[in-house]
């Protein structure tokens, strides 16, 4: 496993199973909670495949999934691909500081069948066994709003 997290600098630190629950909200919206499993899988190369998925906390249905790489550049930056099912594609960067990255979009792109989300932000922090993040979205008629706040724990 050591020679698996051995390319990826910094960012073996995310790499492993997470679990944990989430609160959901925003203006136009009623709110909700979920349960959710994040998998950071490491490669040997410097970068981990990512997955999310989630479950309603109540009903156990399953509902958001979304996937992609966290990567480490030769610059030192820290990027992170998502592709969601939903028809959006993002890469952010940001620089891994005190376990936290605070992302802002850098690239979305939207199928013309999307929704109209116009602009993500992603924060997400680890202290030791402790994943979080909050992730902020511009919908429709309304700006930057906060969306989900989750906490994790290493499993
Ligand atoms: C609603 C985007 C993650 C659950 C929405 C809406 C958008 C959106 C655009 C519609 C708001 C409206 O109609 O006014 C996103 C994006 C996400 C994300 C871009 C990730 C970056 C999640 C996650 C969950 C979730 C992780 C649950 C685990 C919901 C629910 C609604 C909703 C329950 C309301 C019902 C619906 O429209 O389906 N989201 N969402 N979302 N989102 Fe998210």
């Amino acid at each position: 496993m050591t020679d698996m997290l051995a390319p990826l600098g910094d960012l073996a630190e995310f790499a492993g199973r997470w679990v944990g629950v989430g609160e959901g909200h925003y203006p136009t919206i009623d709110s909700f909670s979920y349960r959710e499993e994040i998998e950071f899988s490491p490669s040997g190369k410097p970068f981990l495949a990512y997955r999310s998925r989630t479950w309603n906390a109540v009903t156990g249905q399953p509902m958001h999934t979304e996937c992609g790489y966290l990567r480490q550049t030769a610059s030192g930056f820290t990027e992170l691909l998502v592709s969601q099912p939903i028809g959006l594609g993002e890469i952010y960067r940001a620089r891994l500081e005190d376990g936290c990255l605070d992302f802002e979009t850098a690239t979305l792109a939207r199928s013309p069948e999307a929704k109209p989300v116009q602009e993500i932000r992603r924060r997400v922090v680890r202290r030791g066994d402790l994943l979080t993040y909050d992730m902020w979205m511009a919908h429709a008629d309304t700006p930057l709003t906060h969306h989900l706040h989750a906490e994790l724990r290493r499993a």
